[in-house]
């Protein structure tokens, strides 16, 4: 410490006077001083005054250090992301100056809590705009703290607070089903194994069937947990682990379902915009959103492929698409970006979608099956009609090539009292890289999990 240096200015102090804020709250009244706690954001001087840019996670501050605080040692000093305690006066900035909710803090009183790290250890030599995806990605401890993930993650909280108000709204009930299973629900393909003392098991795809067997008692059911997938594929839209919010309604036909989903969707985004902060986050992150229309534009698997044979979208085999084709991710993307709102897709064939599917009764090539398509993500929801009757369930076990005996307590749901119902699952991430215009939903969780990627 040099210690030809003035001190900091010494005020006496004590734990409750002033009254500390959290930066964020734009109602406390201007002219009080208050106390606040936060890192450095940013950091800039102007001759004797340094303006600094406090950040608590809950908002940013304009601060001013003038006089004899920003001469001392400390202030001199000061790295970004260094964390400290100040007290001041909170004023109206200037006329024709901007900061944060048009207000500055006159500090009179600092204290630095943790100083960090500076010179070629600054945080500004870490992580930059400039720092290549996967370096960001090493290091998400630190990206974590940039305006735009946190935004991003910020905005997260709100999507998943948002859906089981929504539920609450509509009489669901929210259950936990577990992670570690013995049953597969959307192919062996992407199964992730592991020993389970002596017994082999998988790390859940779906929580479906779980939620299935909760119908009979507690009506309409969510949850909201972690699948998972043994992706082998790079791919902006595919994570390893996610979260997926994943509902099941009892006694319903497909309309009830597709009515009910397009209902949730739209009511969610409500209740997220109703937040003046996640508003104004989203528009910072995807200036051009705009509330879904409804009802959302429904089109059936069969006149999808006429759409993209019409456009010239060749299939993954650069032919032009027939019906049985999968469509493929950019297939996919590219019509929903021409079309350029919410679709639903429905009425899938039989063998490209999962054993457990409805089928039409009026065309049985073909199932009660939805996938819900975004703008920039393509599907963002897959759901169905659950086929509930015990003889054509186990044909499609058969068919599958899949083993029964492990099903025993899903069949059971056909033996004892069974009923037509259905539900989907939501990505979480993908809801969140269409709403927040996001490039993947790598950038949509918190530290993602993907081919080759476990840490940090
Ligand atoms: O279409 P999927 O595979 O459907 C099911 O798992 C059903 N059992 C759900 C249900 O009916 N309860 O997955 C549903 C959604 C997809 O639309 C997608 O949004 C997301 O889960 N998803 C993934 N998100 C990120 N990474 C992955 N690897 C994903 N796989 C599916």
């Amino acid at each position: 410490e040099d210690m030809s240096l003035p001190k900091a200015v010494k005020i006496k102090l004590d734990e409750t006077d002033p009254k500390k804020v959290t930066l964020g709250n734009g109602t406390d009244v201007k002219g009080t001083r208050v106390r606040v706690f936060g890192r450095v954001h940013r950091e800039r001087r102007q001759k004797d005054i340094m303006f600094i840019t406090l950040r608590d996670g809950y908002g940013f501050m304009q601060v001013i250090f003038s006089g004899g605080l920003s001469k001392t040692y400390d202030a001199l000093t000061l790295t970004r992301e260094t964390s400290m305690e100040i007290c001041g006066e909170l004023r109206e900035v200037p006329a024709g100056a901007h900061a944060p909710n048009s207000r500055e803090l006159h500090a009179d009183y600092f204290r630095i809590v943790g100083k960090a790290a500076g010179g070629d250890d600054a945080i500004t030599n870490r992580v930059s705009r400039d720092t290549e995806h996967a370096t960001l990605l090493d290091l998400r401890h630190l990206t974590l703290r940039g305006e735009t993930a946190s935004k991003v993650l910020i905005v997260r909280d709100a999507v998943e607070f948002a859906f089981n108000q929504v539920y609450k709204e509509l009489r669901m009930r929210k259950v936990s089903p577990p992670a570690l299973v013995q049953t597969q629900v959307e192919g062996g393909a992407t199964l992730f194994k592991f020993r389970y003392y002596s017994e082999e098991a998988f790390l859940t795809q779906s929580s479906q069937l779980y939620l299935e067997t909760c119908l009979p008692s507690m009506g309409d059911v969510y949850c909201i947990e972690k699948s998972f997938r043994a992706e082998k594929s790079l791919t902006r839209r595919h994570l390893a682990e996610y979260s997926h919010v994943e509902a099941e309604l009892d006694f319903i036909t497909f309309d009830d379902l597709l009515d009910h989903l397009e209902h949730v969707i739209c009511r969610v985004l409500e209740v997220v915009m109703d937040d003046p902060t996640i508003a104004q986050h989203v528009k910072e992150l995807n200036p051009e959103f705009k509330m879904p229309e409804r009802p959302f534009m429904r089109m059936k698997y069969s006149d999808a492929i006429d759409w993209l044979v019409e456009h010239h979208i060749e299939n993954e085999g650069m032919e032009p698409h027939k019906f049985g084709d999968d469509i493929a991710e950019a297939a996919e993307r590219r019509m929903t970006d021409i079309i350029n709102r919410p679709i639903f897709l429905t009425h899938f064939p039989a063998e490209i979608k999962a054993f457990y599917m409805q089928k039409d009764k009026d065309d049985p090539r073909v199932t009660e099956s939805v996938d819900c398509l975004m703008p920039g993500v393509g599907e963002i929801v897959g759901g169905s009609m659950r086929m509930y009757d015990l003889d054509e369930l186990m044909a499609a076990f058969k068919r599958e090539e899949i083993d029964p005996a492990t099903y025993y307590w899903y069949t059971d749901q056909r033996k004892y009292g069974t009923s037509p119902h259905g539900g989907y699952g939501l990505g979480l991430e993908r809801f969140l890289a269409w709403l927040c215009k996001q490039h993947t939903v790598r950038d949509c969780c918190l530290y993602p999990r993907y081919f080759g990627r476990c840490a940090p």
